[in-house]
Formats: C-alpha cells, structure tokens, sequence
C-alpha cells in the first residue's frame, strides 16, 4: 500500500475512534424562534432543491471524505449507492492522490457508476496543478469541484506542506476547470477576511466546514510524535463563520459538527444553501451498515420536511426569514467578530 493509501485508511480508523455523539458545539448555542400557531402542512416537496442544474430531493449531502484506498472503495460504493437511491449530492474525498497513483481511479469513478444521473463533487488540495484537477474532474465526472483549505491538518502532520501561498494555483484551477468550484475548508471555518481575498479574486461558493464535529488536528496528532494538541482550538464555529459569509453576500455551503435534522435546518436558516455531514453518516453507516444509514437518510428527509412546517415554512425559500438567537457565550463571539 503507498503512504498516500496508508494514511487514507489511518483517517478512516481515528475519525471512528474519536467520533464522539455527545459532542456539544455551536448548533447547540443556536436557538430558533417557533411559532405556536405555524399555519402551515407537513410536505415533502417542501425540502426540494436544484445544485448545479440537477434536482434533488434535500438540501443536505454526504460530504467529502475519501477514495484513494481498497477500504475506501467499499465506501464509496456504498455512499454513491444512498446518494442515487435518496436523491441527495455526494462529495468524494481528495483525489489529488490519482496525480500519482492512477490505478486508485476506481475507488472514486464507483460513485459516478452508482449513480449516473446525481450530483457528484469531486475534491482535491489546493497544490494540485490546473491540468490535475481539470483530468480529475472528467475522469471522476463531476459536477463541481471542491477545493479543501486545510492550514492546520498541514501543520499537525509531520509530512505536511509548509507553505501555504495557495490563492494563485486557486485561481489557475478555476481557469482551467470549467465546472463550478467550491472553496472549503476541512474542520476549522472561513474568516471574515479570507471570504472577502476569495470573493475578490471571483470565487463565489464556499463550504464553510466550521468546527464543532470532526477535528483533523485531533486526528493528525494521534499520527504524530510529537504533540501538537493544542491546533485542536483554532477552529471558527460553524455558526460564527456562517454569520461572517452571510455578512461579505458570498453563497456558501454550512457544514462542520451537523448531526440531525435540526443542525440542517439552523444551517439553512444561517443562508447555506446546502448543508454538509461527513463523519456523522459515515459513522452510523460503519457501527451499523449501509441500509441503516440509507433508513436514516429517509428520515432526515422526513424530519426536515416536519421541521420546515413547524417553523411555518412552505418552502425553502422561506427558511431564511426564521428569527434567531444564540447562548451568551456564543453571542460574544458573534458581537466581537461581526
Ligand atoms: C474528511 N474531510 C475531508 N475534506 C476534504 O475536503 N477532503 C478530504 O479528502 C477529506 N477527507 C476526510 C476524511 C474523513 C475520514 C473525514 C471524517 C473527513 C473533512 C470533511 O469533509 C468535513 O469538512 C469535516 O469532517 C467536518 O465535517 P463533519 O465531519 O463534522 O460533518
């Protein structure tokens, strides 16, 4: 197996071992104003959207994770097949690793094959050359190209890159690739004023992935030797980089710590557009199977559209015009930030 491989499955097995449900985080801070008296139907067509040019039938998606493995073949496989079946968009982890190692192609053309009408998102790291990414796009068949920020995970690897002047391979990607691309971040959010340098150099859809759930510098300290654990805190909320794409009128995409119904909902009502999970599905679908977490799927469908109703709204449109407010302790992270 190449190191490249090796450290794919490495993430797969630390994202299960400190996966942690209980975790509290900035959703929980959040509180929605409900209306006793909503004058409203439960409707399933309620939480139906379009992503680049294709319906599906909920606004929140599997997000990247992986590919690039034997493991994570199996699933890919398994989370391309719930994507087809349930309607909903499928980001497939980082395929920079096929510069180098192209006999890995199958463990992310799988989700294409098992779902050849849906939304697939391709993603790679930010050093991947223009004619990379551009090969990766058509061999993978995306629809739209995430490309991951990861600063911190970099810095908690040992191997990790050093130099971070990204912005001008970002921009050689974007003239290359002629499908939508999507910034995001792996775990610790955007700030107010890397979100202004992207929307000035023409970027316009950003996946927000705040912190609150999976923590890579959690994940790559347990690979290191030496200790790194306090990159674990340098993470923006969720909610406060939410509020900060809201305030620069970027388009985003919340995800980082979503774990049911109503953390969708809150990161509809934020101004995402979409809403991502990674680890939350894999996890259930790993301590579980894959028709489990496809049930759930189906009742997050279900949950949300109940939700939208009991917040009076017919529609998703009509989300954003939900009153909010938030703990104190959140509330003077918002009040010093934005
Ligand atoms: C990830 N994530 C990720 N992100 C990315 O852009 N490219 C990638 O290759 C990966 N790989 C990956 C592997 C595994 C096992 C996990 C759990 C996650 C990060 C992911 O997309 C997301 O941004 C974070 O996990 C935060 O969201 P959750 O997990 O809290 O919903």
């Amino acid at each position: 197996m190449s190191i490249r491989s090796k450290r794919k499955e490495e993430h797969l097995t630390l994202a299960q071992m400190f996966f942690d449900k209980e975790k509290v985080n900035s959703f929980d801070q959040m509180h929605l104003l409900r209306p006793t008296l909503p004058e409203s139907v439960v409707d399933p067509n309620s939480i139906k959207t379009r992503m680049f040019g294709k319906d599906l039938d909920a606004p929140f998606f599997i997000n990247a994770m992986t590919g690039g493995s034997a493991k994570s073949l199996k699933i890919n496989q398994a989370l391309g097949k719930i994507a087809h079946q349930e309607k909903i968009a499928f980001a497939l982890g980082s395929a920079s690793i096929l510069v180098n190692e192209n006999d890995q192609l199958e463990s992310f053309f799988v989700a294409r094959k098992e779902n050849p009408d849906g939304v697939i998102i391709a993603n790679v790291n930010p050093l991947t050359s223009a004619r990379d990414a551009r090969r990766i796009v058509e061999e993978i068949q995306a629809d739209a190209l995430q490309i991951h920020l990861n600063t911190i995970q970099e810095a908690a690897m040992p191997e990790g890159d050093r130099d971070f002047r990204w912005l001008n391979n970002l921009i050689e990607i974007r003239q290359s690739v002629d499908k939508p691309i999507i910034i995001k971040e792996v775990g610790f959010g955007f700030d107010s004023k890397s979100i202004k340098l992207l929307q000035n150099n023409g970027f316009d859809l950003l996946d927000l992935a705040g912190s609150g759930g999976t923590n890579f510098a959690q994940i790559e300290n347990a690979r290191n030797n030496h200790d790194v654990s306090y990159l674990e805190d340098l993470g923006l909320p969720t909610v406060v980089s939410a509020m900060m794409a809201k305030k620069e009128g970027i388009d985003f995409i919340v995800s980082g710590g979503v774990r049911n119904p109503l953390d969708v909902l809150k990161g509809l009502v934020l101004g995402g557009k979409y809403v991502g999970i990674s680890n939350f599905f894999l996890q259930e679908m790993l301590s579980h199977d894959a028709e489990y977490l496809q049930e759930l799927v189906q009742n997050w469908k279900k949950d949300l559209a109940i939700l939208l109703a009991l917040y009076g709204c017919n529609n998703l449109s009509g989300v954003s015009k939900t009153e909010s407010y938030f703990d104190l302790a959140l509330k003077t992270q918002l009040d010093q930030l934005i």
